[in-house]
């Protein structure tokens, strides 16, 4: 019995690169180079009496549904595969009641579990139909994209879009196992790879100075995709995430940081009809939050303009063009971050430490947006 544990705890060693602990409530994140280490992390979690569903969108499907179906021969009782049509545009409710009817036509029960394989969307939707179908059942999280591994995969936020509104109707349900293959990230396009850095960087600013310097420090690796430096960024990045959602799993103080850049971020994303990505929108809305920061002499004018400045390197924008300051400053208005009419806004008070300000006032938000809205004077300046 001990050489048969032994025998599979090196087996498992083997395929991964990494673990952390997300010790409350407890699931771990495993770090891995290829797909194949999943095999072991489902015996762990003693799945051969289950049916398992992988949920993934038809690009993804593309790519790898056929080979993590086949991982999954031989490790559960029944394994099946329930691909939506890719886009953000398809995070509803109707693609929930699609998986659904699924899962009702094979039968799944309580018992059964959930496999979210793709971006952010696709780990959105699965995990909010895993909170709500029968009251509850069990999912994973295999994200592929930069952004959800650094970020929508872990902490159980699941929810999906709803009248235009992004994640307007949602659940927290925590996850079993977060199983990151680290390789996908060297088939990414660059926009994609690129968009998920403004996540890794919002996790040093809030809470990491340390990390912050360390990206500055190995940009040129990071934009090689060197998979070592990747392994560590990951870890990094991941770690900060790991804390913040272990402290306050639902959201009732501390988490709220991680929405740094993400109030006049979604607003511009909602803007824009969804052209821009998500990360793209986050580095425009944490330069905006930087600005405020800086306004309310919280930052140095040098600490803004490096804060600014950093997303250049990695592709991000720093402004965008065509956006009208007020509906910007309505929309940002309507997000889900009031509290008591107030938006809670999350400021840096110097890097590496993010504050939650609600005296933030409107002219400061139009003059935030102003300074990331890049006009056609500014072109033929
Ligand atoms: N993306 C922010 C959070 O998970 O709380």
């Amino acid at each position: 019995m001990m050489e048969e544990k032994h025998s599979m705890e090196e087996e498992r060693s083997s395929e991964r690169m990494q673990v952390l602990y997300q010790k409350k409530p407890c699931y771990e994140i495993v770090f891995s180079k290829t797909f194949s280490g999943l095999r072991e992390e489902l015996s762990a979690l003693e799945c051969g009496e289950k049916r398992l569903c992988i949920v993934t969108d038809s690009k993804v499907d593309e790519l790898y549904g056929e080979e993590v179906l086949h991982l999954l021969d031989g490790k559960c009782k029944k394994a099946v595969k329930y691909v939506f049509p890719q886009g953000e545009e398809n995070k509803t409710l109707d693609t929930v009641k699609g998986i659904y009817r699924f899962l009702i036509e094979e039968g799944f029960d309580r018992k059964d579990m959930l496999l979210a394989l793709g971006g952010g969307v696709a780990g959105d939707i699965t995990g909010y139909a895993a909170a709500t179908y029968l009251r509850g059942i069990d999912y994973v999280q295999i994200p592929t994209t930069l952004l959800s591994q650094a970020d929508s995969s872990i902490g159980g936020k699941t929810g999906v879009d709803f009248d235009g509104f992004k994640n307007m109707v949602g659940a927290f349900k925590m996850p079993r196992l977060v199983y990151m293959n680290l390789g996908v990230l060297q088939t990414l396009d660059d926009r994609q790879y690129f968009a998920g850095f403004a996540e890794i960087m919002k996790h040093g600013l809030i809470r990491d100075a340390m990390f912050y310097e360390w990206l500055i420090e190995n940009m040129y690796e990071i934009c090689e995709r060197d998979l070592n430096v990747l392994q560590e960024m990951m870890v990094r990045s991941c770690n900060v995430k790991r804390l913040v959602v272990e402290k306050d799993p639902t959201e009732q103080g501390d988490r709220a940081l991680l929405n740094f850049g993400h109030t006049i971020g979604h607003a511009i994303e909602k803007a824009k009809n969804f052209e821009l990505y998500h990360g793209e929108c986050v580095a425009l809305g944490a330069v905006a939050a930087a600005y405020i920061s800086w306004k309310k002499e919280l930052l140095t004018m040098e600490e803004y303009y490096e804060v600014r400045d950093m997303f250049v390197p990695f592709y991000l924008p720093i402004s965008v063009d065509n956006i009208d300051p007020r509906e910007i400053l309505r929309l940002t208005k309507s997000d889900k971050k009031m509290e008591s009419g107030r938006i809670k806004f999350v400021l840096l008070k110097k890097i590496g430490k993010a504050v939650i300000d609600r005296t933030v006032t409107d002219e400061e938000i139009l003059a935030a947006i102003n300074e990331i809205n890049f006009s056609e004077e500014d072109a033929h300046a």
